[in-house]
């Protein structure tokens, strides 16, 4: 399992060019991009500045000498580098198991390129299949928002942790959405989702990915284009 997350970080942190506006995603994947990257800067004087989608990322980040930056200072990122925790055939995303959701797809946003990095048991047919679908929320909101998710097909459970309410970087809570049957139309509930008072951002990731490395536990990794890309 990790032997494939190390091939894909590390396939996609080949891609990454001298003078390029990095966005650096979040997660265990990530870290063999980190990794990876801070190795070419060391080696091979790669000059980059990388923009964190985590409070852990940018720690980690620092400690392997990854120059990095704030959307406040740059314009747009000419890509950004991250996981997923499940992705179909139209590169449509479920993610946040890492809480970073909101950050995660504000970097990808402003990325002129988005590179996803998993292992083969991340691809799949039918999102919310493998995987519950992550809601940030406003923790005021939490009880009408759970509500209206529930009038759309999902059973929200409130993420914790040791026995609290978890808390994102941004100081909001999770609420995991199992879909019995998966999500059939993303793009649909996606807007169903962002158009409920209290909902901050929805872990589905529509239209963003151009790039899928799969990382193999052989330690090689196929590289895949979005179509129409
Ligand atoms: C965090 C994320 C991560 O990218 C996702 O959870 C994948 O993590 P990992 O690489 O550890 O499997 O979306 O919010």
């Amino acid at each position: 399992m990790s032997a494939s997350k190390k091939a894909a970080g590390r396939r996609a942190a080949d891609l990454v060019e001298t003078g390029q506006k990095v966005g650096l995603g979040t997660g265990s994947t990530v870290f063999f991009t980190l990794e990876r990257l801070g190795e070419r800067i060391r080696d091979e004087g790669l000059e980059i500045a990388g923009v964190p989608t985590a409070v852990d990322t940018e720690t980690k980040a620092g400690e392997l000498g990854i120059p990095l930056t704030t959307l406040d200072e740059i314009e747009r990122l000419d890509v950004t580098i991250d996981g997923a925790d499940e992705i179909d055939g139209a590169f449509a995303m479920i993610k946040g198991g890492g809480g970073a959701l909101l950050r995660e797809k504000g970097v990808a946003s402003g990325s002129d390129h988005v590179v996803i990095i998993v292992g083969p048991d991340k691809v799949v047919e039918t999102l919310g299949t493998t995987f519950d679908l992550p809601v940030e929320v406003a923790p005021f909101a939490r009880a009408t928002v759970d509500r209206a998710i529930r009038r759309l097909g999902g059973q929200p459970r409130l993420r914790d942790r040791e026995g609290a309410a978890y808390r994102t970087d941004n100081g909001n809570e999770i609420l995991d959405v199992h879909f019995a049957a998966g999500i059939d139309d993303p793009p649909a509930m996606e807007l169903a989702l962002d158009a409920i008072p209290g909902v901050v951002e929805s872990g589905l990731f529509i239209d963003l990915a151009r790039t899928l490395v799969i990382g193999h536990d052989d330690g090689t990794a196929d590289v895949r284009s979005a179509a129409g890309s």
